[in-house]
């Protein structure tokens, strides 16, 4: 049987923010230091930038991107990332055991910025510091000048503030291995005193609560109420943070990791939306997605612990084609939510459980991941669709009967193109897929492309670059309005239809 939805253009979600097309630079491993910068590599820039990686980062679309951290910004100096490099100090990073050089600071990152054309999400340290610093940080970046700190920004070569937007107010401050980890009354409270505190600065910033680490942490659901209690109408966000991986090969459940993620950003709307009820508040508090990806959490607790080196190589997953077909999942799942899911970082950038990877003084390539990301942020631009798939059942131990088809639309309302995402959960047999026009203008297929292969284990390595890529699917039709199309086993697909 096969799978079937309907397209409506008067049944919509929302519009997709181009912001859900984020990413994540944490000082970690080596995403800073010889991913994005290598001074001496062949292809740096005279700021030390690998313009191959600068390339990457362009071609994969990414809109945004958050900084320093992650578990890292929890004990950090910024103050000790300005000025000359030469002058500044060598720290430990408590959060990684490892030594941070801080050659890399908050001019490099702003300058990677322009270069790349992407936002900064600042994040400030509610771990070992507080309201006072956050303060001094936004005056330092943002203020036009004419005070101490925003004049030694302009001394140290910036003279334009930098203007940034967006800024979390900490990072997973409910997780006990958190630098400065604190109940949710003890952050709720801080979170809403600095965001008050930075909107007498500028009280048009947006601003990121710290929400749960992931659905599983005990305090989930409690934590959310009680930091939105003290800081609902203080905060435009909350945060959602999330990662998959296969577990004792169970493959099945694997791939039906959106439903927890979707499940996931229900409950956090459902308690962002409890707290405003109660609170008597027209304000609606949206979703921050700004940790997500596939990460094999469990290799990297079972590994030696770093011990103190300058970027040392960890958490460098390297993703196989099911990885990518789950990761694609996991981007429809936040398509699917463009209503209240504003703003997503996929975590993290380069090396370090990322799309883009690099070798010191070598080449930057492409993981599986890259291909779902960048089409994406590509084509996923506009209006997204209601889909409601009547689709095949498959049995999973984690997630009971979950449809074989994962899918969501987005109509761009200029143009009357409409882009479908699909994902094919079934590892054993090709989907056969029918999708009713009726309501859409969009009748000839532009393009479909695949992501799948023989080997559902396959991946791009130093070695073999290029093993995996797209490829496009042959006998995708549209006849009396109704598209057919056949799905691949465990495939990520792409149909552009104009
Ligand atoms: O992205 C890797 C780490 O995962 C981040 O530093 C932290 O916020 C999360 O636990």
């Amino acid at each position: 049987t096969p799978a079937r939805f309907t397209l409506d253009s008067a049944f919509g979600i929302g519009a997709v923010n181009p912001r859900l097309y984020g990413s994540f630079v944490e000082h970690l491993g080596r995403c800073v230091y010889t991913g994005i910068h290598e001074p001496g590599h062949p292809a740096a820039d005279a700021d030390g930038l690998r313009q191959d990686v600068l390339e990457l980062v362009r071609e994969l679309g990414v809109t945004t991107v958050r900084y320093p951290g992650g578990n890292f910004v929890s004990g950090y100096r910024w103050e000790d990332s300005v000025g000359p490099r030469e002058q500044r100090p060598v720290r430990l990073d408590l959060a990684w055991r490892s030594t941070e050089t801080n050659e890399f600071g908050l001019h490099e990152f702003m300058d990677f910025c322009r270069k790349t054309g992407t936002e900064p999400m600042m994040a400030v340290n509610l771990g070992t510091r507080g309201v006072e610093d956050a303060l001094r940080l936004l005056e330092y970046a943002n203020h036009r000048g004419g005070t101490e700190l925003s004049d030694l920004r302009v001394a140290h070569g910036a003279k334009d503030p930098y203007d940034i937007r967006m800024w979390c107010l900490g990072n997973e401050m409910d997780g006990p291995w958190q630098t400065g980890h604190k109940t949710a009354e003890e952050y709720g409270r801080l979170a809403a005193e600095t965001a008050r505190a930075m909107r007498m600065i500028d009280p048009g910033l947006e601003l990121v609560a710290c929400g749960s680490s992931s659905s599983s942490m005990p305090t989930f659901g409690s934590w959310e109420a009680t930091v939105l209690e003290a800081a609902y109408d203080l905060v435009d966000y909350v945060s959602l943070h999330a990662y998959y991986e296969e577990i004792d090969g169970d493959r099945d459940s694997f791939l039906a990791s959106a439903v927890d993620m979707e499940h996931f950003i229900d409950s956090v709307v459902a308690t962002c939306d409890h707290v405003g009820a109660r609170l008597k508040s027209k304000k609606r508090v949206n979703l921050s997605f700004d940790e997500w990806n596939v990460w094999y959490q469990a290799r990297f607790h079972a590994a030696t612990p770093p011990d103190w080196d300058k970027a040392p190589r960890l958490l460098e997953d390297g993703y196989s084609v099911t990885d990518a077909v789950v990761f694609g999942s996991l981007l429809i799942a936040l398509l699917r939510h463009a209503d209240r899911v504003t703003a997503a970082s996929l975590a993290q950038l380069v090396n370090v459980i990322a799309p883009i990877m690099t070798e010191p003084g070598g080449p930057a390539w492409r993981q599986t991941t890259f291909f779902p990301f960048a089409q994406a942020s590509r084509y996923g631009r506009g209006r997204v669709l209601r889909v409601e798939v009547d689709s095949p059942l498959y049995t999973t131990a984690r997630f009971g009967e979950v449809p074989l088809l994962h899918a969501t639309a987005v109509a761009d309302d200029e143009t009357g193109d409409v882009t479908v995402f699909a994902v094919n959960r079934g590892q054993d047999a090709a989907l056969p897929l029918e999708i009713d026009l009726r309501g859409v203008d969009a009748r000839a297929v532009a393009e479909h492309l695949v992501l799948s292969d023989a080997d559902a284990e396959a991946r791009n390595t130093l070695d073999d670059p290029e093993r995996v890529t797209p490829h496009a699917a042959a006998g995708t039709t549209v006849t009396g309005g109704v598209l057919r199309a056949e799905l691949e086993p465990c495939s990520w697909n792409m149909i552009r239809l104009s």
